[in-house]
């Protein structure tokens, strides 16, 4: 009966990230890609008659919208992301989101009725534990889901690299994503070793900012930060010769009024290069722990970076700097999971596999 039923119901698959919201429907392709944000008027401890009879906690904006206005918020607005290094922080806030995104992919016109509730196909940390799990499945479950599968992003991920799932064959993932880092070496349709760092591409925007409030005096966003790490951000090792530059905006922190002033490729290394070190140090540890029968796949096939904080120039040098094997980024680098999982969608004895190893977890 549910095997018939997979044939008319939808298959969903959502990679849901600290950072981003991506989802994707099978036989369609990417539907959502977002950012995992929510904008919502601020819950005021106030009861009794003098309460405001306005909506308290009614959400205004999501995603690009809600990142739109972050850090210009009106003070009786917050901007909320409903995650915390991959993991539900804000269950609320993460179940508006949510249903709010699902709604929309519910809207897409279909050959079958509704009534054939979907099949929903969760990417997860590899660390995730079971109460955490559990609020994962409850928000899906939610906007009627007829099956919640949860599954190792890092295992999506190699899904959408290509790995021969039925075979011992090993590849090392890094995922390096907005919220959290993951250093994982996946075979046969699972997790063999791995680890997870808390250094992750938005705690290199917190790194930035501190550099530049301490060597400048000068207070920058978070976004500004972002958009000096992704401009002119650079950990290689080699001499950075023409190196770029940028002028940036902020506010003074002695006259409180706007200053600014030009950051140079190499001042950026100097503010990350010791936080974007940990990862290259994860990769080693985890080497150290993998059994050497898999070394020599992962020797030949190199180690492979995934999310889109593995776009930082000279991040996949530096790994291989430290661990003296081929490493190299990801074509679509934040695509990889969500890639994975429609591929898993589409390959019946794949999907099974990763089931099964799902459910023995
Ligand atoms: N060109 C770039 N260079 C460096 N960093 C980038 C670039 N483009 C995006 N990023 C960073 O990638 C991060 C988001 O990565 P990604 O979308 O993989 O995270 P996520 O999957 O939502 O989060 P997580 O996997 O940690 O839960 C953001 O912090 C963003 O600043
Ligand atoms: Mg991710």
């Amino acid at each position: 009966m549910d095997g018939l039923l997979s044939n008319f119901g939808w298959d969903i698959g959502v990679d849901l990230g600290s950072t981003n919201i991506v989802i994707g429907l099978k036989n369609r392709g990417i539907i959502v890609d977002e950012p995992n944000m929510v904008a919502r008027l601020k819950k005021r401890r106030w009861t009794g008659m003098s309460a405001p009879k306005q909506e308290m906690g009614a959400v205004i904006a999501y995603g690009y919208k809600a990142k739109e206005i972050y850090n210009r918020e009106p003070r009786q607005v917050e901007v909320i992301s409903p995650l915390r290094r991959g993991i539900i922080a804000d269950l609320e806030a993460a179940e508006t989101l949510v249903s709010y995104y699902m709604k929309m992919v519910y809207e897409i016109p279909s050959r079958y009725p509704k009534i054939y509730r979907s099949r929903i196909l969760v990417g997860v940390p590899a660390v995730i534990n079971d109460v955490q799990k559990r609020a994962v499945r409850t928000i899906f479950a939610k906007v009627g889901a007829r099956e919640v599968i949860l599954v190792e992003q890092a295992i999506l991920a190699a899904v959408g690299l290509g790995l021969p799932m039925d075979r011992s064959t090993a590849v090392m993932v890094v995922d390096v994503g907005g919220g959290k880092t993951e250093v994982n070496v996946v075979s046969l349709g699972g997790v063999v070793v791995g680890r997870g760092v808390e250094s992750a591409s938005e705690d290199w925007d917190v790194a930035i900012a501190n550099y530049v409030k301490m060597k400048y005096g000068l207070l920058i966003g978070k976004r500004t930060a972002e958009k000096i790490k992704t401009e002119i951000g650079n950990v290689s090792l080699k001499n950075l010769k023409d190196s770029r530059n940028m002028v940036i905006r902020g506010r003074d922190l002695e006259s409180g009024l706007p200053k600014s002033i030009k950051m140079e490729e190499e001042e950026v290394r100097e503010a990350i290069g010791l936080e974007v070190s940990r990862v290259a140090k994860a990769v080693a540890q985890v080497l150290d722990e993998t059994p050497p029968e898999l070394m020599e796949d992962i020797v030949k096939r190199g180690i492979v970076l995934v999310g889109n904080g593995a776009k930082l120039k000279g991040l996949a040098e530096s790994i291989e700097g430290e661990v003296g094997i081929t490493t190299l980024v990801a074509d679509e680098p934040g695509l990889q999971v969500i890639g994975g999982i429609l591929e898993a969608m589409q390959n019946k004895e794949v999907f099974q596999l990763i089931k099964k190893v799902a459910e023995m977890r």
